[in-house]
């Protein structure tokens, strides 16, 4: 990965999947353990797994790993006893300007007030029928249908991109500009690395990835204030957006739109997965949800639940504390094992089930309190579009039985590599 430009989205999308799988172990197995015996370690359980520290954690400083529902919560509910600030020094270092995730306090708090009008259901689901709908069928799924086969991780690593881009108000007729920028955004993801070496190059590769997408962002910013921003783009609806007098400057929403697109690219493409091998896994689940699409709803929220594609969150504590009983003192980091919390068996029913009737309850797929995915809506929307449009046009689609069956995998980054399907 000497040179950023040269970065192809498959190569880039598998290089992250490799550098966030940790060791192959029952990581389910152990954090049932972890829940009954051990629920709050004073160890950094990742690092050990060998997972690189996407947030730059620094190894010298004291670590605990939380494994339960209630204590996950309370971490992660309460940003003013367990910061953020600390991720600017990791992934945050490769770029600056207007990145949430490792903003703390006031600042976070007004940054999110004017944001979170642009990303709440009303304006999604505007674009719901405009823009997502059609790209997703017309340009993806019904050129594949006469195939009556197909590798569905192909269709889902391009289309959350396509559609980000597509809401973001880039140009629409340059396909290969698109797949540039996406593979720019996963060299920053593969940014952090635990080898040393590795970690050199690929920190190069990040902040080289990261100069060119701000460039082409600011490019296509300038372009839209230019033309009179009055159109309903996330771009256009940034250079309105106004809070207590405050507006975003060219450099502010050129940041945040590249935050965007790690942030909504890899992360839908592996929810999605990882929503279809569960839905292909249980066929008769399938044929409900294919029946009566308000499942949709329920099957997509029950998969982000059991398979959550982003299996920790990591906090600072901003002074000395008590959590579960352990004493965590001041600047010491607290992880938060997300695949774990979820399947808490003291808040969910059989909590290991693919479940769609259960009752809805909190759990940390999309985080929770303060940070929690501003992009929620317009993932769940995507991932709706995307099921309804494949059970429409995929007739009785099904594993297919000539290859092997997928696999849910990962301890960072989690989902499915490959999901061969046929269909009628
Ligand atoms: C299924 C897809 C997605 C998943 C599983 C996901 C997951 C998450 C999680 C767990 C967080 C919390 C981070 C933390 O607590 O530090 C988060 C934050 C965020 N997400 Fe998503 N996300 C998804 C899609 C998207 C999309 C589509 C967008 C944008 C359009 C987006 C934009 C963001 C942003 C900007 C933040 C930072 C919010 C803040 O710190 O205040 N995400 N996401």
């Amino acid at each position: 990965m000497s040179n950023a430009k040269e970065v192809t989205l498959e190569k880039a999308y598998a290089g992250v999947a490799s550098n966030y799988h940790g060791q192959d172990v029952d990581l389910n197995a152990i954090y049932r353990d972890m829940r009954k015996n051990s629920p709050i370690i004073a160890e950094n359980f990742m690092g050990k797994l060998g997972v690189p520290n996407i947030a730059g954690l620094d190894a010298n400083r004291p670590t605990f790993t939380v494994f339960k529902h209630k204590e996950s919560m309370a971490v992660l509910r309460d940003a003013s006893n367990f910061t953020s600030g600390f991720i600017a020094e990791g992934l945050g270092a490769f770029f600056d300007g207007l990145i949430l995730t490792g903003m703390d306090g006031d600042e976070h708090k007004k940054a999110r007030a004017l944001l979170q009008p642009i990303f709440m259901p009303d304006v999604v689901n505007a674009w719901r029928d405009s823009k997502m709908d059609p790209i997703v069928r017309n340009e993806y799924l019904l050129p594949m249908v006469p195939n009556k086969k197909a590798e569905l991780m192909e269709f889902a690593l391009y289309f959350p991109i396509r559609l980000i881009y597509a809401l973001i108000g880039f140009p629409d007729d340059n396909p290969e500009k698109i797949r540039q920028y996406a593979a720019w955004a996963l060299a920053i993801l593969a940014g952090p690395q635990v080898d040393a070496e590795k970690a050199a190059l690929a920190r190069k590769a990040a902040m080289e990835a990261a100069k060119s997408l701000y460039d082409a962002v600011m490019e296509a910013v300038v372009e839209v204030r230019k033309s009179g921003s009055q159109d309903n783009t996330l771009m256009g609806r940034l250079i309105r957006a106004e809070f207590e007098g405050r507006k975003l400057d060219d450099h502010e929403i050129t940041t945040f739109v590249r935050s965007l697109l790690p942030a909504a690219g890899e992360t839908t493409t592996r929810t999605f997965g990882s929503l279809m091998v569960l839905l292909l896994q249980h066929p008769d689940v399938l044929e409900r949800v294919r029946n009566d699409r308000s499942l949709v709803g329920k099957a997509i929220d029950e998969a982000i639940r059991l398979e959550p594609v982003a299996t920790f969150k990591v906090r600072q504590a901003a002074q000395d504390l008590e959590l579960g009983g352990m004493q965590i003192p001041k600047g010491a980091m607290v992880q938060c094992i997300v695949s774990s919390a979820n399947r808490d068996e003291d808040v969910f029913e059989n909590s290991e089930t693919f479940d769609i009737d259960r009752k809805l309850k909190p759990s940390f797929g999309f985080g929770f309190g303060p940070h929690m995915c501003i992009g929620q809506f317009i993932a769940k929307t995507e991932l709706n579009v995307a099921l309804n449009a494949v059970l429409d046009l995929f007739p009785n689609i099904r594993l297919d039985p000539d290859r092997p069956a997928p696999v849910i995998e990962g301890a960072q980054l989690r989902g499915p590599k490959s999901v061969p399907v046929i269909w009628d």
